[in-house]
């Protein structure tokens, strides 16, 4: 808004609650992901492993430890998020409507230089991916399941069409979210002005 001079005043575009929810699940997702690496190392799905020094735990049960740990951390905070998100409005006002057109239009408008990334404002191939990044979350989270407990949960694990097919399943969700992340961390340390209202929650910007 501006005051009297003209000058923007900064406002609150990123809430407090989105705030936290979103560094805890990002700290969560790389434990999850570097861990995920060492254990696949472990028995390799593919003709290839994945460095060791990306990895996290050291030997398979020191990374079946951190995995574990933080996949309650990664579940918990992302209920949190997902019902502050819905019971707020947030998502319905932040995320939508999708259109995979304007998405596409804003990817060309990117490549130019001249896509619109206002601070708090998502532009159309943001809102896919930040959709598409949940959902594959999601799918990582109930495929995980499982494979994790493939007795207890053998509905689920049908339902994925068998452990073997979860567990490329639950392979592919991390690659999802670690194409997501190569774009998205580009893009918040890139583009000037959108890295630090992600801390502050604030900017000066029109809503
Ligand atoms: C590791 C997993 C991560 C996931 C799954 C993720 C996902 C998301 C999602 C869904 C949003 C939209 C939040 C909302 O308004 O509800 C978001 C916003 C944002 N994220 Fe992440 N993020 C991750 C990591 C990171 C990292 C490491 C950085 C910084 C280097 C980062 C920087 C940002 C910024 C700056 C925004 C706001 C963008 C804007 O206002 O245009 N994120 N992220």
């Amino acid at each position: 808004m501006a005051d009297a001079a003209g000058a923007e005043k900064p406002q609150t575009i990123h809430p407090l609650f989105i705030r936290v929810t979103h560094w805890v699940n990002a700290f969560a997702i790389f434990v999850m992901v570097l861990s995920g690496w060492r254990i696949y190392n472990a028995s390799p799905l593919f003709g290839f492993e994945f460095p060791p020094g990306f990895t996290l735990g050291g030997w398979l049960a020191g990374a079946l430890a951190w995995h574990f740990a933080a996949m309650w951390l990664l579940a918990l905070n992302g209920m949190a998020y997902l019902a502050y998100g819905i019971v707020s409005g947030h998502f319905r006002r932040d995320f939508f409507p999708i259109s995979f057109k304007r998405a596409l239009n804003d990817v060309v408008l990117a490549g130019r230089g001249r896509l619109d990334h206002a601070p708090g404002r998502y532009n159309a191939a943001q809102r896919l991916l930040y959709v598409g990044v949940i959902l594959a979350v999601i799918v990582a989270i109930f495929s995980g399941l499982a494979i994790w407990k493939p007795v207890q949960l053998q509905g689920l694990t049908a339902l994925m069409g068998g452990y073997d097919v979860a567990r490329l399943v639950h392979f592919f969700a991390m690659a999802a979210i670690v194409a997501f992340l190569v774009v998205h961390i580009a893009l918040a340390v890139g583009v000037k002005g959108v890295l630090a209202p992600m801390f502050t929650g604030r900017a000066e910007a029109p809503r």
